[in-house]
């Protein structure tokens, strides 16, 4: 998704913001550019590709402001190209734009101000922000200090969509502007230089001091000040917060990539996700939440929504409130529940995951499932980020960046982060039996040794993802539990490594898709529920005599000469099994991926955080 980067300060801007830009690039994008404001004039500096690809624009170099916009742009509106990257000018060239998002009444805009004699030189959306704040500032007889900051409020006003825009004008060479309304961004506080970031990382190296703008607040940065403002234009306080990830948390620590490097992180991952939440004696402990059991037994329904891996999270969650909070739960993709006007009311309990936070589709789901009066609940990885400020309580996974565009460690984390929430509601409720919580306490705290463990049969998957990279299709089987990290496993393997698959219930495949499956296809199968894997095995049978190479997950003693590759990992609850299964096939995903030379940590049309619809 797009990334902004801006610096208003004392030193060069173009190296820091560029140098931003790099940091953002996990996001996933295809042109980049920068924009910076010397000599009474706005320099924009722009380019189809990389951000690398910036340094061999002649000049760059040469750029002395200190004061500058950047941006890395993932196409919406118009294709990739030089005219359609940020930043965009007004067509006077006083003002400057990188704009995050979609404005989703664009068309009418650019009528409204091609009426008015205004000229359009790219097919995005964007072009008609610095137009309209032009229009509304020559519009404005008042030549006070706020005449800039009324012109972009005016012109934000008259946005549809979601946007966080930062702004530049020739004629305020020591003020820049910021807006947000649905799309990330935040701000660093320096010492006589402020930065502005779409994400907490891109920045980190430079500050840890950072304010959290939040939806229709417009701040106005200075070199020595920030200040922030409602869209009346009521001035607003701001706490200073800081971060106290370092900036190296945000680097490889010399793995190879972000994905292993992620991956290889589950195990502590899991221990800050745990922290003081279970207590060696007395329940489970959320700092931010307390439900009562009044409450709880009040609820007739859960909802837990998401999208992707986090999704996927929620299937595993689902399964535990069940079993343990006997509370009926069901578990939709965010861009479905959004659109399908879900039966919920006050007595209904929505839970919202996203790793990022900023998951547009997420968030709405969270906006709606708040006006049908639900009591709404985040979890997510990023402190301050929108759905955990929109929900009525948050809790976080505390997994530390993830920078990869495929899921790892927020996968395991949520899991986690679930199980102690399905087993402080168990307590709150007495819905299960207090040696069956204890039993399972036990068993969360041993999650990160025997993820650990796990990690061992690195070199035997990279074996196994050595003799199937080259194939074109896979199927993942499971059943129960087992079932909702094949879907996990299918959707790993999709998207870093191209190859199509599947991932089924294990009793569903003669239905149908068992007509697939002919000599060489490579079947993965997750066997670990002890009351299903003589059933699940039969269904394995099915596929080896049709020729399918097997690639088995098991915590059970199998007949290693039937598979052509068994992975034992540790055994656990069954409730808990997807977050040590899970992790053979986030390697088998990423060795599949690097023996095909892929980009494993930026797949080809992805976003790390889909802040679009
Ligand atoms: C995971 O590997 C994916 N890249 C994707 O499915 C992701 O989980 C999804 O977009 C949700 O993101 P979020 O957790 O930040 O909301």
């Amino acid at each position: 998704m797009c990334g902004i980067v801006g610096y208003i300060g004392t030193q060069k801007a173009s190296p820091i913001l560029i140098n931003g830009l790099l940091r953002l690039e996990y996001r996933g994008y295809d042109s980049a550019g920068i924009g910076v404001l010397e000599n009474g004039a706005i320099s924009v500096m722009k380019d189809k590709g990389r951000v690398n690809n910036l340094y061999n624009i002649d000049g760059i170099n040469d750029l002395s402001g200190t004061i500058g916009i950047a941006h890395t742009r993932w196409a919406t509106h118009g294709v990739p190209s030089k005219e359609n990257a940020h930043p965009h000018k007004d067509n006077s060239g006083e003002f400057a734009v990188v704009h995050n998002g979609i404005i989703e009444n664009y068309n009418d805009l650019r009528k409204f101000l091609t009426d008015k004699g205004y000229n359009f030189y790219s097919q995005t959306d964007t072009e008609v922000i610095p137009n309209l704040v032009h229009y509304y500032y020559h519009q404005d007889e008042k030549d006070d200090e706020q005449r800039l900051l009324r012109a972009v409020n005016n012109a934000c006003k008259d946005l549809k969509g979601s946007y966080a825009i930062e702004l530049i004008s020739k004629e305020h060479p020591d003020m820049m502007i910021v807006v947000r309304k649905d799309s990330p961004l935040v701000i660093g506080k320096g010492y006589k230089e402020n930065y502005i970031s779409s994400d907490i990382p891109a920045i980190l190296s430079f500050t840890k001091d950072f304010y959290l703008i939040d939806d229709n607040e417009i701040a106005v940065l200075t070199r020595e000040n920030v200040e922030f403002y409602n869209d009346n234009l009521e001035k607003v306080d701001k706490k200073l917060e800081s971060i106290e990830w370092s900036a190296t948390a945000a680097e490889k620590d010399g793995y190879e990539d972000y994905m292993l490097k992620e991956i290889y992180e589950q195990p502590n991952a899991i221990r800050e996700t745990i922290g003081s939440r279970l207590p060696e004696d007395g329940p489970c402990y959320f700092e931010d939440l307390d439900f009562s059991k009044e409450y709880l037994s009040s609820i007739n329904k859960i909802y837990i929504v998401a999208c992707g891996t986090a999704m996927h999270a929620g299937l595993v969650g689902k399964n535990m409130l069940e079993k343990l909070c006997k509370i009926n739960t069901e578990v939709d993709i965010a861009s479905e529940f959004r659109y399908r006007d879900p039966i919920i009311n006050e007595k209904t309990l929505c839970l919202f995951i996203s790793q990022s936070g900023e998951t547009a589709d997420t968030i709405a789901a969270l906006k709606l499932a708040k006006s049908k009066g639900a009591k709404t609940l985040a979890i997510s990885n990023v402190i301050g980020s929108s759905i955990t400020r929109e929900a009525d309580y948050s809790i976080y996974t505390h997994a530390g960046p993830e920078i990869a565009v495929a899921s790892t460690k927020a996968y395991t984390s949520q899991v986690v982060l679930i199980a102690i929430l399905a087993i402080y509601f168990a307590e709150i409720l007495e819905s299960e039996h207090y040696a069956i919580l204890k039993d399972l306490k036990q068993e969360v705290l041993s999650l990160p040794a025997k993820v650990e463990n796990a990690l061992k049969s690195n070199k035997r998957i990279q074996d196994f993802a050595r003799k199937v990279y080259n194939e074109k299709d896979m199927f993942f089987l499971g059943r129960g539990v087992d079932q909702t990290v094949a879907l996990e496993g299918s959707l790993k393997l999709k998207e870093i490594s191209y190859i199509h698959s599947e991932a089924y219930a294990a009793g569903e495949l003669k239905h149908g898709p068992i007509a697939l499956v002919e000599k060489g296809i490579t079947v993965v199968g997750i066997l670990t529920d002890p009351k299903l894997v003589e059933k699940s095995i039969s269904n394995i049978q099915e596929v080896i005599t049709r020729g399918a190479k097997t690639f088995i997950i098991t915590n059970q003693e199998l007949p290693a000469d039937k598979f052509d590759m068994i992975i034992k990992v540790p055994e656990v609850n069954p409730l808990l099994s997807p977050i040590v299964s899970v992790v053979p096939l986030q390697l088998f995903a990423y060795h599949i991926s690097k023996e095909k030379g892929l980009d494993v940590d930026k797949p080809r049309n992805l976003a790390k955080s889909v802040t679009v619809e």
